[in-house]
């Protein structure tokens, strides 16, 4: 089946398999910052942004993004916002496996997208979808809370 998706600000044609997952569709393009994980939808190593909001792709049908957009970590590797939230992560040691930390960066790149100020429990709330074996969440969440108040609100 083939397929028209806004895939990182550009318009591309996908040749779709059958039953095929959003995840495995873009790994296939030769895009694999979103990570193979539970595949069931649980561990968010494998998030992407799907119109603007954070997924995950190993239990979203590839066939179902049909005309909708899709924006990876690779689309946002200039982008200022993610730049800054890399450095934070980076910086504060945030980054020990790193096997989470792609999914972790689109999570949170849609939280401070969304402007406000969010605190700390609402950091943590954002975060609970992406799990996170070897940091415990201190260190990002302290990261992230340090960003926010750089940004005092802008972003
Ligand atoms: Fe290892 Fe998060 S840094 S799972």
């Amino acid at each position: 089946m083939n397929i028209e998706v806004q895939l990182n600000g550009r318009t591309v044609q996908w040749d779709i398999e059958p039953g095929e997952t959003l995840l495995h569709a873009l790994r296939r393009q030769g895009l694999f910052a979103a990570k193979r994980g539970c595949e069931t939808g649980d561990c968010g190593s494998c998030t992407v942004l799907l119109q603007g909001q954070p997924i995950n792709t190993c239990v979203v049908a590839a066939a179902r993004i049909r005309g909708r957009q899709v924006t990876t970590l690779e689309g946002l590797r200039e982008d200022p916002l993610m730049l800054k939230l890399q450095t934070a992560l980076v910086d504060s040691a945030s980054v020990q496996c790193g096997y989470c930390t792609p999914g972790m960066l689109i999570t949170l790149y849609a939280l401070l997208q969304e402007g406000g100020q969010p605190d700390e429990e609402a950091i943590r709330h954002a975060l609970s979808g992406n799990l996170c074996r070897c940091t415990g969440y201190v260190k990002p969440v302290e990261a992230v809370a340090g960003l926010v108040a750089e940004l005092g609100g802008r972003s």
